[in-house]
């Protein structure tokens, strides 16, 4: 006998304590080295090159005007072509591509916008909820006023949702600026801690926040 007999009855113990260490260094590497920037940068082409740059930076439309639902949905709505036509029936209506868009109006026929943003089913992202606690658009898509082409700013991993949920307070703001791309403030972090605690805010970070 090369081992005793009682060491039998350990084995299956040293292979479930092997299986779980494994598991544990698997989600450790996962964790710390899961790609981080995987889509930062990603800028599909869009059927029409609109332009927040113009519309946003230069003609100072709100966010609202268009993602409309933002404040009270999980997802942002993508303007109907229709919004559009509230000054494109008027302006430029010579142009190439707003005779597309006019086009889009006449046949209503949508235009098909290509998603930038795109989490994963298994992840549920709230729109509606961030706002209402005064995270700004910026803090997740970066300086949209100056894109002539959307892309994405922010890699939108786990790790980069939880940074944010550990610790919030450099990136809460009074909640009539969350659209202000500009807006900043001498100490954000202080003023963070007083809206935390004045508006009760708690991001939480069980795994049922994100994964339901
Ligand atoms: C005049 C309408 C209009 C305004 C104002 C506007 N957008 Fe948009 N936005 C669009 C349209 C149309 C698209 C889809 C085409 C594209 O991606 O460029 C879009 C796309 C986006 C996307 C990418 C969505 C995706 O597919 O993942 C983001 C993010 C975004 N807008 C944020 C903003 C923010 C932030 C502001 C305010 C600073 C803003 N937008 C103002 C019309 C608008
Ligand atoms: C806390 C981060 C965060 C903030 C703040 C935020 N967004 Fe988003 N946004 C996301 C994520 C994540 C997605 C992708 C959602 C998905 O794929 O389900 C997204 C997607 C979008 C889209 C595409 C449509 C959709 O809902 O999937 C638009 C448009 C958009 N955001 C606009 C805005 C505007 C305008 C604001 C500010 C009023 C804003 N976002 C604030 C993270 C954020
Ligand atoms: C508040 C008014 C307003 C709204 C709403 C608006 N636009 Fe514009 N748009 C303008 C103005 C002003 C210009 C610049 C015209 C110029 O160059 O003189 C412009 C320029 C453009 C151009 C460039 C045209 C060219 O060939 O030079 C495109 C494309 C365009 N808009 C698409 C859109 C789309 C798509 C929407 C809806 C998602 C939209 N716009 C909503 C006012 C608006
Ligand atoms: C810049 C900061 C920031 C980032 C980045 C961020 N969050 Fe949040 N999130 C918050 C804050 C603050 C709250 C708490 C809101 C409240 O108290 O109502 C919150 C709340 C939530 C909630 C609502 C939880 C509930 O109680 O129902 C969900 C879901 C959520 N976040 C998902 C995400 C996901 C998914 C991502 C990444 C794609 C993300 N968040 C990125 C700041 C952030
Ligand atoms: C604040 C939101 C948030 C919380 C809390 C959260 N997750 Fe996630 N998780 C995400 C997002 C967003 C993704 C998708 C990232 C991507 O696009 O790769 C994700 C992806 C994952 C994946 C898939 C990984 C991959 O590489 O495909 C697993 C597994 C996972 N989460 C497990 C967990 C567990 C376990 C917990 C609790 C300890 C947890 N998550 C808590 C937001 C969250």
């Amino acid at each position: 006998m090369l081992f005793p007999k009682w060491l039998d009855k350990l084995t299956p113990i040293f292979l479930w304590g092997g299986i779980v260490g494994l598991l544990g260094v698997i989600f450790v590497f996962w964790y710390w080295f899961s790609p981080k920037s995987l889509n930062v940068g990603y800028q599909p082409e869009q059927p029409i090159p609109y332009n927040h740059q113009l519309h946003v930076g230069q003609l100072g439309l709100d966010c609202r005007y268009c993602h409309y639902t933002v404040e009270q949905a999980a997802h942002a709505a993508i303007p109907p072509t229709e919004v559009c036509m509230n000054c494109h029936t008027l302006v430029k209506t010579n142009s190439e591509n707003i005779k597309k868009v006019a086009a889009s109006y006449e046949n209503e026929e949508p235009i098909d916008w290509v998603k930038v943003h795109n989490l994963p089913d298994y992840a549920y992202f709230n729109h509606s909820r961030h706002v209402a606690a005064g995270v700004g658009c910026v803090e997740c898509h970066g300086r949209i006023d100056q894109m002539e082409i959307v892309y994405q700013a922010e890699p939108l991993s786990m790790g980069w949702c939880l940074e944010c949920h550990r610790n919030p307070a450099g990136s809460i703001r009074p909640v009539e600026f969350v659209t202000d791309m500009e807006w900043s403030t001498e100490d954000p972090v202080a003023l963070g801690h007083s809206l935390i605690a004045a508006n009760n805010i708690k991001a939480r970070q069980d795994c049922n926040t994100c994964h339901r």
